[in-house]
């Protein structure tokens, strides 16, 4: 193994800044803003965001999603929803989720409460998927253990036999959850790390008001 020295390992981050008017911003429009940034960029996976949970003993977990939709409404990705992140969120409600994106030196933060989306909608999504994808979906028991490589390809050969020519179906267990922003955390790399951090928060009495704060670094 390499004797690598991580401390040595230094970036000063240069690219860009959020200076005070930013605060006056909407925090969806800037997330829309940098969202394009990332795809114009060419970040490899703009969309991937790290998606915290939280179990029963306050143990947290953290794992990466896709991101496929978002509006004022909140933020929906799709998965198991009798996986481990999926049981969490129906227990606790609540999750955070982070994007980097290391090209433009830019994390943002989304923190809120989390509910399932309209089954229709998923339906729709999971149709529009290529075939072997929802096949995947449908044997997949997400986060339980198997036996082997094999056993998981031998279940894929039989559910693509026994759904020869037939539309496949999303199972229940499958579907979308939309994350529902409280606050936002935009941060953008600075020289000597002197970053900058907006976060935004939602008003209690009206959920279409939003304020700012910088934070410190
Ligand atoms: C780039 C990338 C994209 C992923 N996208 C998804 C996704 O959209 N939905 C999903 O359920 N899992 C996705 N995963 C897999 C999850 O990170 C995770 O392994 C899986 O959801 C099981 O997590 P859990 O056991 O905590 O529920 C992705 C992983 C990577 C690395």
């Amino acid at each position: 193994m390499p004797n690598r020295d991580y401390h040595a390992h230094r970036k000063n981050y240069q690219l860009g800044e959020l200076n005070d008017s930013f605060k006056d911003v909407n925090p969806f429009e800037l997330f829309q803003q940098w969202m394009d940034d990332a795809f114009e960029n060419n970040v490899p996976e703009p969309t991937a965001m790290t998606l915290a949970t939280v179990d029963a003993t306050q143990q947290p977990h953290a794992r990466i999603v896709l991101l496929k939709a978002f509006d004022r409404d909140g933020f929906i990705f799709y998965t198991h929803y009798e996986s481990a992140k999926g049981r969490e969120l129906i227990t606790s409600k609540r999750a955070a989720a982070t994007f980097f994106w290391p090209e433009l030196e830019r994390q943002i933060r989304i923190e809120g409460i989390v509910e399932k989306i309209n089954p229709n909608d998923s339906d729709r999504y999971f149709q529009s998927r290529p075939l072997d994808s929802q096949l995947s979906a449908y044997i997949s028991k997400q986060s339980q253990v198997v036996d082997s490589r094999e056993a998981l390809e031998q279940r894929m050969l039989d559910a693509k036999k026994e759904l020869a020519g037939k539309p496949i179906p999303r199972p229940d267990t499958w579907g979308g959850y939309r994350l529902v922003a409280k606050r936002f955390e935009f941060w953008q790399g600075r020289p000597n790390r002197l970053h900058d951090r907006l976060q935004f928060s939602v008003h209690t009495t009206d959920p279409q008001a939003w304020s700012c704060v910088r934070l410190s670094p």
